[in-house]
């Protein structure tokens, strides 16, 4: 015990102290609890004050009341972490490049990095000798080979643990229902050691997260601080990180600073609609629940000014509410207030109450209305003394989900960086999955925030937002082993960890084999987004987004990299990859009339010269085919959680009542419910997805109705070209947890397909039997999928012994999470799937995934091209299709990636099939017929590269059918 707990105020108040108090007050502190109570009443001194025997604790914490929590003055003292594992070997990353954090993320130091105790001891030259080792000591050595290393990823906002995954209903502990205040609430009291995700998140690098009560109260409780490292005791409580002092009744020491804290707020829509009030209401609770705390703040305070000039009398016990603790807490500076908050209203009525109740903010969370209300942020309380304006954490795409977020715009984190706040990126796991954290970071690099910042947002920054700067977030001489090796630089496209490693421990058995020749140690060269970054600003959150001009004109191309078309049911390059410059000048070159090409190469071209309008160069860049986006609601929503924006969710028969006048047989088209001009629409243009198809909006019903393929470009439905295809395909969902049982969702599949209905549902379902239309099921389960391929079988059967006629049933999965345990039924079956990339284990259906590295070598989509069979893609989104329209625009990411992480096996021309031409196919657009030589389609020119990595940016659409080019710039 320090000497500060010695009753020294005492020799002030000339008691004289009996020995035996001296010595029970120099005892531990557990046993002056136990007696310090019955003490403190029995034991009557001279004057008739009342001296509690545990005085010298009360003062003690009274002198610790305000102390801001931070580390110990010796905490780099430390040899060993806290969270050490005894036997874990040292570590040494030798060659490797690394990315320190330092210098506002700005240093880069090539070198090793020794780990001992679980604590890094050297960054640069690592000499054995000189660290007392010699070759007999066990040191587990990692060539890096020049690769990239970082600090391990820190996620700011997660629910991990406390939505666990696959989600079941069992354990939904995210959000308590019990009113709009529960600050006394803590996350590690839900937080499920099962859940998936947190080995699927450190395979993406990620190493710390701070898990946050859901945001359905206006004040949500406590949120905690874990690593994502499995432990041996296998408990929530072993994971944590810094947990505050006395989380478990233990180790209270009012000598050394406290712990950070911190607590999750919410303003806007969603504490309001869950209680059913208004904002008004979510502010009023907030303020009556913090002067609850100002009261026992004051109280505190004053007894405290008494107890510490040893004014006993009549004082009493030290007054505490549990209930308010923790907000008595953030009134004493002493917590991180993270708040989930979107608009501009809720910032500033947030602001008024920390203004009122003199508390800082940590950071503001989603804050999708961040960039258009710097000044006001800056308002926040203590932000002009300390000069610590809020964190804001944010999303880089995933938006317009909702009214709150519907002004969001990409370049947010460029904008708020730009003028001081600082950026961090985020989850919201299972929002956007943790695993792809460092995705988001790419993404808003892409959109112009600097190389420094983008990296600092996912490590750095969150690590200073959680005030454990001191020891997660960068690498750095006695700070926590968590580091990442990665396989690229790792703000490139499709960048996956070698290897990672927490307090010290290798967490891959298998990790990705070192590449010799690391390629790719720049960040990508991003274009530059300086004229839509200021008129998202200058246009409130809203700028257009058409097209800048449409033309019939003659433009040159030139300076092209490649050039890739359209045929038939496949992509074929025009050019091979021109890499040499004197081949780019000379072959690089496209002339377009009326959205047409009518040469290629600069020979090629020669003779239309006379009628060229005017050239673009392309500054390397590429004409490619227009991607087509499938399995969200694009074309059928504006803001999918607002019902007056959307089309709507169909009727079905076996969930819903059906107006009757509609009849039970009505099959919904959704060519009637096509919406154009919508800014997922718009946005996905401007990033070459230049059709999706969309099939009527079904939650969680059978049948869901008729596709349709639209143009994401046309101003309305009946412009030409709007509509391309009325009737594409025709969709139904199975799955568990409907309705009615999945065998009873086989049994209704069986009688339609049996030709036993009437009406405009036997039509449609007869049109399928015929092998006129093609079935689209949604499916994630592997044993559904077998019982459908069984089905598919039977009815083929079927039609054969009454026809005598090879009928082919032409049947496509959707969604197919766990396609890879039936490869070769699959392909044997002729049954292709639509699927997302990045598959995640959302629900028990889908939780057989193939996760990719470094957890296995392949990924899914390229093994099950492997398996020859024929794969499309879905935009990558949160998997709720019905949210997901925000997702569509990131459609040539995900379709890149896949070239990416599959190191080549699946080509860029595969990767461009896949999110086209096989989308249109496996929905039943084959164009088998078609040798046309270039395909109606439309084709994207990029600048400065293609639309598969981070370094192209969309300058014009080629609308042969409409005999223009759009032109963006
Ligand atoms: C580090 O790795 C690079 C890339 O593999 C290699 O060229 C270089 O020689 C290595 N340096 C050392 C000191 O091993
Ligand atoms: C309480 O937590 C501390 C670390 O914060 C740990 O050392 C101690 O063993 C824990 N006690 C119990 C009873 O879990
Ligand atoms: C072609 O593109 C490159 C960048 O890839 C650029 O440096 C060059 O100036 C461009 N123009 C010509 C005529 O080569």
């Amino acid at each position: 015990m320090d000497k500060t707990t010695l009753p020294r105020v005492y020799a002030g108040q000339k008691h004289r102290i009996p020995f035996f108090v001296k010595l029970l007050a120099l005892s531990s502190l557990a046993s002056l609890t136990c007696f310090g109570y019955w003490f403190s009443y029995i034991l009557e001194w001279n004057h008739g004050s009342q001296v509690p025997l545990h005085a010298a604790q009360i003062q003690a914490r009274c002198r610790a009341l305000n102390t801001k929590p931070g580390p110990p003055s010796d905490f780099y003292d430390r040899t060993v972490s806290d969270r050490f594992v005894e036997g874990t070997k040292h570590v040494w990353i030798r060659n490797a490049t690394i990315w320190t954090g330092r210098v506002q993320g700005l240093e880069v130091v090539r070198g090793d990095v020794f780990v001992m105790n679980g604590i890094i001891k050297v960054v640069g030259h690592v000499d054995l000798q000189s660290m007392g080792l010699n070759d007999r000591d066990e040191v587990e050595i990692f060539d890096a080979h020049g690769a990239y290393v970082t600090p391990g990823i820190v996620d700011l906002h997660s629910h991990m643990g406390v939505e666990p995954s696959p989600s079941l209903e069992g354990a939904q502990d995210g959000n308590s229902f019990h009113g709009p205040i529960v600050s006394w609430l803590r996350s590690i009291d839900g937080l499920n050691t099962h859940d998936a995700a947190y080995e699927l998140a450190a395979a993406g690098g990620v190493t710390t997260s701070l898990i946050l009560p859901g945001s359905a109260n206006a004040i949500g409780g406590e949120a905690y601080v874990i690593k994502l490292r499995q432990t041996k005791e296998r408990s929530p409580t072993s994971l944590l990180v810094e947990p505050p002092f006395g989380l478990n009744t233990s180790d209270i020491n009012y000598n050394i600073p406290p712990r950070w804290r911190h607590l999750k707020h919410a303003c806007g829509e969603n504490p309001a609609r869950v209680y059913s009030g208004t904002r008004m209401d979510t502010i009023w609770a907030d303020r009556e629940a913090y002067n609850e705390a100002r009261k026992v703040k004051e109280t505190q305070d004053a007894y405290c000014e008494k107890a510490l000039a040893g004014r006993w009398e009549g004082l009493g016990e030290f007054p505490e509410e549990l209930k308010w603790e923790q907000l008595v807490e953030v009134l004493r500076g002493r917590v991180k207030v993270q708040t989930h908050c979107y608009e501009a209203t809720d910032f500033d009525g947030f602001i008024r109450l920390s203004q009122e109740f003199k508390f800082p903010v940590a950071a503001f969370h989603h804050a999708h209305e961040a960039y258009l209300v710097p000044d006001l942020l800056k308002k926040t309380y203590g932000t002009s003394i300390h000069r610590q304006v809020p964190a804001v954490a944010m999303f880089a795409s995933f938006s317009r989900y909702k009214r709150e977020a519907f002004r969001h715009s990409q370049f947010a984190p460029k904008v708020l960086n730009d003028v001081g706040i600082p950026v961090i990126m985020k989850s919201d796991h299972p929002g956007i999955v943790s695993r792809w954290l460092l995705h988001e970071a790419q993404q808003a690099h892409y959109y112009s925030l600097p190389e420094a910042a983008a990296l600092s947002s996912v490590i750095s920054t969150p690590a200073q937002t959680l005030g454990l700067d001191h020891r997660i977030g960068f690498i750095k001489t006695g700070y926590d082993a968590d580091i990442v090796l990665w396989d690229s630089h790792p703000l490139a496209l499709g960048a996956t960890p070698q290897q990672v490693f927490i307090d010290g421990i290798a967490q891959f058995i298998h990790p990705l084999t070192a590449s010799k020749s690391v390629s790719g140690l720049k960040a990508p060269k991003t274009p530059d987004f300086e004229k839509e970054a200021k008129a998202a600003v200058e246009y409130d959150g809203l700028p257009p987004l058409r097209p800048k001009e449409s033309t019939p004109q003659t433009i040159l191309f030139t300076n092209l990299t490649n050039t890739w078309v359209r045929k038939g049911n496949k992509v074929h390059s025009i050019f091979n990859d021109l890499t040499s410059a004197t081949d780019r000048a000379e072959r690089g070159v496209v002339g377009v009339k009326a959205g047409n090409i009518i040469c290629v190469t600069a020979k090629g071209c020669e003779r239309f010269k006379s009628l060229v309008d005017r050239t673009v160069d392309l500054e390397g860049g590429a004409i490619q085919p227009g991607l087509v986006t499938y399995g969200s609601d694009l074309g059928l929503e504006e803001i999918a959680m607002e019902k007056s924006t959307i089309d709507g969710p169909v009727f079905d028969s076996l969930t819903h009542t059906i107006p009757k006048i509609l009849g039970e047989e009505a099959v919904i088209r959704a060519v009637d419910g096509l919406q154009y001009q919508t800014r997922n629409s718009l946005l996905a243009y401007r990033a070459g997805v230049t059709s999706g198809i969309v099939a009527p909006t079904n939650e969680g019903g059978f049948l869901s109705g008729l596709s349709v393929k639209f143009s994401t470009s046309a101003l309305h439905k009946l412009e030409p070209g709007a509509v391309i295809k009325d009737v594409v395909a025709l969709h139904v969902s199975i799955g568990k947890g409907a309705q009615v049982s999945t065998s009873t969702q086989i049994a209704l599949l069986r009688r339609l397909l049996d030709g036993k209905v009437k009406g405009e549902v036997g039509y449609w379902f007869n049109q399928v039997k015929k092998g006129k239309v093609r079935l689209v099921v949604n499916v994630e389960s592997a044993d559904i999928m077998a019982t459908l391929l069984r089905l598919k079988a039977e009815i083929e059967h079927k039609i054969f012994t009454e026809t005598n006629l090879h009928k082919e049933l032409k049947l496509t999965f959707s969604g197919a999470t766990e396609a890879h345990f039936l490869a070769r039924e699959l392909r044997h079956a002729k049954v292709g799937v639509l699927v997302h990339p990045r598959p995640y284990p959302y629900t028990w259906e889908s939780r057989r995934i193939i996760p990719g590295p470094p957890l296995t070598p392949r990924d899914f989509v390229s093994y099950l091209i492997s398996q020859g069979i024929e794969v499309g893609i879905m935009p990558q989104g949160t998997g709720e299709a019905s949210v997901d329209a925000w997702a569509a625009q990131n459609l040539r990411f995900d379709a890149g990636w896949i070239h990416k992480i599959s190191k080549g096996r699946v080509s860029k021309i595969q990767a461009f099939e896949i999110a086209s031409t096989n989308v249109d196919s496996l929905l039943g657009l084959d164009l088998e017929d078609d040798d046309e030589e270039i395909d109606p389609g439309a084709l994207v020119a990029t600048k400065g590269g293609d639309l598969l990595g981070f370094e192209g940016k969309v300058v014009a659409v080629l609308q042969k059918e409409l005999g223009v080019i759009h032109l963006f710039e």
